[in-house]
C-alpha cells in the first residue's frame, strides 16, 4: 500500500481510536500536507485553503465599468474560512470557522470587511492552538466533550437580515448576532428565554411583510422544529413533528398556507466515534417524504413521496386556490456531493460531484400526489437558486441559479455560469465565467420601487485564482448575458463562501 492510501485508510473514523496518538497526529495533519501538495498542481485550490482565525479584512475595492445608482447597501456574504488549526485540517468544507463579509456599495464607490465570526468553538480553539470539537465531517485527534450544539456552532453558512438586526446563521444551533457596521460578534441570539439553544435553520423564510418562518432538526429525538416569528423578532408559535427515520433537511419551502420540509432517506443512525455526516445513511430504495404543514397550526400536517433524491436548496413555492402546490429545487440523484467531492476537496483530490438538474415539483395537497420535472437540458448542472425576495409565497417566473455546462468541461467541477431562468417562458440567459475565475452564489436584488422581478441587478461574487483575488460582479437582470456592468475587485483574496444577502 502506497505511504497516501495508508494515511487515507487511517483517517477512517472506526480505525482512528484504535491508534496511538502519535499516528493519530500523523494521519490527521496528512490531510494538510496532501491539500498544501496538490495546490501546485490545481491553483484553483486557493479557494479551499482558508484564512487564520485572527484574520481581518479591510479595503476599498477598484470598480470599473458604472454602479447602479440605485443599488445602495451592504451585500453580506457567509462561510466556512478557517479549515487549518495547528497540524490539523478540516476533513469537510462545512466545517471551517465562519467568515462574515460586507461589500458596502455606495455613491463613493465599494469598500470590503470581513471579520471571523467569534464563535465559542473558534476562542477555544485560538486558545488552545489546537482542533477542540469534532465538526459536521470531521474527527479531530483527541477531541474534547461537546455538551451542546451552540459550543460547536460556527456560525458559517449563511446571512439573515430581520428586524434591523444582523445574524450569522448555522444549520444546528442558534443564530449568531453580528453588528451589521463593524461585523463585531454580538453573541448567541435568543429570540425567546422558552426556545433558547433551539435549532434554527441556515435557511429561514422571510415574507414581504417581515413575518419569518423556519425549521430546525433535533436528531437523537427524531424531531423536526418549527418557527414562526413576527416582523419584530418576537415568537409566536414553536412545535415540533416526530421524523422517525430523521434526515438533515437543509433548505424547507413556504406558501402563503404551508411550510414543506422535504427529507431525503438519508437516515441518522448515531454510530460509535463516528462524525455526524457520518452518522446518516444513504437508503435509495426509500422514498424522499414530502411534510406538508399548516402555518397556522402546527399540529395539521400531511405527508407526501418523491422518489429517492437529495436537494440542498429551492427556490421558491406558491400554491393555487385549488390547494397545488408549486415549487422548484435543485434535484440530485443522492448527497455524494457532500459525502463526497466536498469532502475529497479538503484533502485537494479533485472528484465529479455528480450533476444536480434544476427540477420544477408539484404537490396536489387535495389527493396528496406528486409530480417532478427537469426544467433545463441534461447537460445542465445547477445550484443555489435565488428569487427576487419580495415573490416569496407567490408565483413567480425568474429564477437566478449558478450552473455548469457539462459539454463545457472545465478542469475543476466548479459551477462557471450565472443563469436568468424565466419559468414562464422556459427559456434562459446565462453569462460564462472565464476559466480562471470561481464564482460563489449569486442573488437577485430589486431595483428600488420597481414592479416584483421586473427590474434589479444580479449581483455575486467570485474568485480569480489566476489574480489570487477577490471580486463582486453586478449584472443588468434584463442584460445578463451580456456580463457585468460593474466589477469590483479586492487586493486580497477570501475563501470561497456560501449564502449572502443584499440589505438596501
Ligand atoms: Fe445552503
Amino acid at each position: 500500500m502506497q505511504r497516501r492510501a495508508f494515511l487515507s485508510a487511517l483517517t477512517t473514523g472506526a480505525a482512528l481510536s484504535t491508534l496511538p496518538l502519535s499516528l493519530r497526529t500523523l494521519a490527521q495533519s496528512s490531510w494538510k500536507a496532501e491539500f498544501h501538495e496538490a495546490l501546485a498542481q490545481s491553483p484553483w485550490l486557493r479557494g479551499y485553503l482558508g484564512v487564520d482565525g485572527n484574520s481581518n479584512f479591510d479595503a476599498t475595492a477598484t470598480v470599473t465599468g458604472r454602479l447602479p445608482v440605485g443599488l445602495q447597501g451592504s451585500f453580506y456574504r457567509n462561510g466556512p474560512a478557517r479549515h487549518e488549526v495547528g497540524p490539523f485540517r478540516y476533513h469537510h468544507w462545512f466545517d471551517g470557522d465562519g467568515l462574515l463579509q460586507r461589500w458596502h456599495l455606495s455613491e463613493d464607490g465599494v469598500t470590503h470587511r470581513a471579520r471571523m465570526i467569534q464563535t465559542r468553538k473558534l476562542r477555544a480553539e485560538q486558545d488552545a492552538g489546537r482542533a477542540l470539537y469534532p465538526g459536521f465531517g470531521s474527527l479531530p485527534p483527541d477531541p474534547a466533550p461537546v455538551t451542546g450544539p451552540d459550543l460547536v456552532n460556527t456560525g458559517n453558512i449563511s446571512v439573515l437580515h430581520h428586524n434591523e438586526r444582523l445574524f450569522a446563521l448555522w444549520e444546528a444551533g442558534s443564530p449568531w448576532e453580528m453588528d451589521p457596521d463593524t461585523l463585531e460578534t454580538r453573541g448567541i441570539h435568543r429570540f425567546s428565554q422558552k426556545t433558547h439553544g433551539v435549532p434554527f435553520s441556515a435557511h429561514p423564510r422571510v415574507e414581504p411583510d417581515g413575518t419569518l418562518w423556519n425549521f430546525g432538526y433535533l436528531s437523537a429525538s427524531n424531531l423536526l422544529v418549527l418557527w414562526h416569528i413576527d416582523a419584530k423578532g418576537n415568537v409566536i408559535k414553536n412545535g415540533t413533528i416526530g421524523c422517525d427515520p430523521i434526515t438533515m433537511p437543509h433548505d424547507f419551502l413556504v406558501t402563503d398556507r404551508h411550510l414543506i420540509l422535504m427529507l431525503p432517506p438519508f437516515n441518522f443512525e448515531r454510530g460509535h466515534n463516528q462524525t455526524f455526516l457520518d452518522s446518516h445513511h444513504w437508503q435509495p430504495d426509500q422514498a424522499t417524504r414530502l411534510l406538508i404543514v399548516d402555518k397556522n397550526d402546527f399540529g395539521k400536517h400531511q405527508w407526501a413521496e418523491l422518489p429517492a433524491q437529495w436537494v440542498f436548496h429551492f427556490g421558491n413555492a406558491w400554491e393555487d386556490k385549488a390547494g397545488v402546490i408549486r415549487f422548484d429545487g435543485a434535484r440530485s440523484p443522492d448527497p455524494s456531493v457532500m459525502t463526497g467531492a466536498l469532502r475529497d476537496v479538503m484533502r485537494g483530490v479533485v472528484s465529479d460531484p455528480g450533476i444536480s438538474h434544476h427540477y420544477r415539483y408539484s404537490i396536489d395537497t387535495r389527493s396528496g400526489r406528486t409530480s417532478e420535472e427537469r426544467l433545463l437540458a441534461p447537460s445542465i448542472h445547477t445550484e443555489f437558486p435565488a428569487i427576487d425576495p419580495r415573490v416569496t409565497t407567490t408565483h413567480y417566473s425568474r429564477l437566478v441559479v449558478l450552473s455548469r455546462d457539462e459539454t463545457r468541461p472545465a478542469p475543476h467541477y466548479e459551477l462557471n455560469q450565472v443563469r436568468l431562468i424565466d419559468l414562464d417562458r422556459e427559456s434562459s440567459m446565462t453569462w460564462s465565467y472565464p476559466e480562471h475565475q470561481l464564482p460563489e452564489e449569486h442573488i437577485f436584488v430589486p431595483a428600488p420601487g420597481s414592479k416584483p422581478e421586473a427590474e434589479g441587478w444580479v449581483v455575486g461574487t467570485a474568485y480569480d485564482w489566476q489574480a489570487d483575488c477577490s471580486l463582486l460582479n453586478v449584472f443588468d437582470v434584463n442584460g445578463l448575458a451580456d456580463g457585468p456592468i460593474a466589477t469590483a475587485t479586492l487586493p486580497y483574496a477570501l475563501p470561497l463562501g456560501l449564502h449572502g444577502k443584499f440589505v438596501a
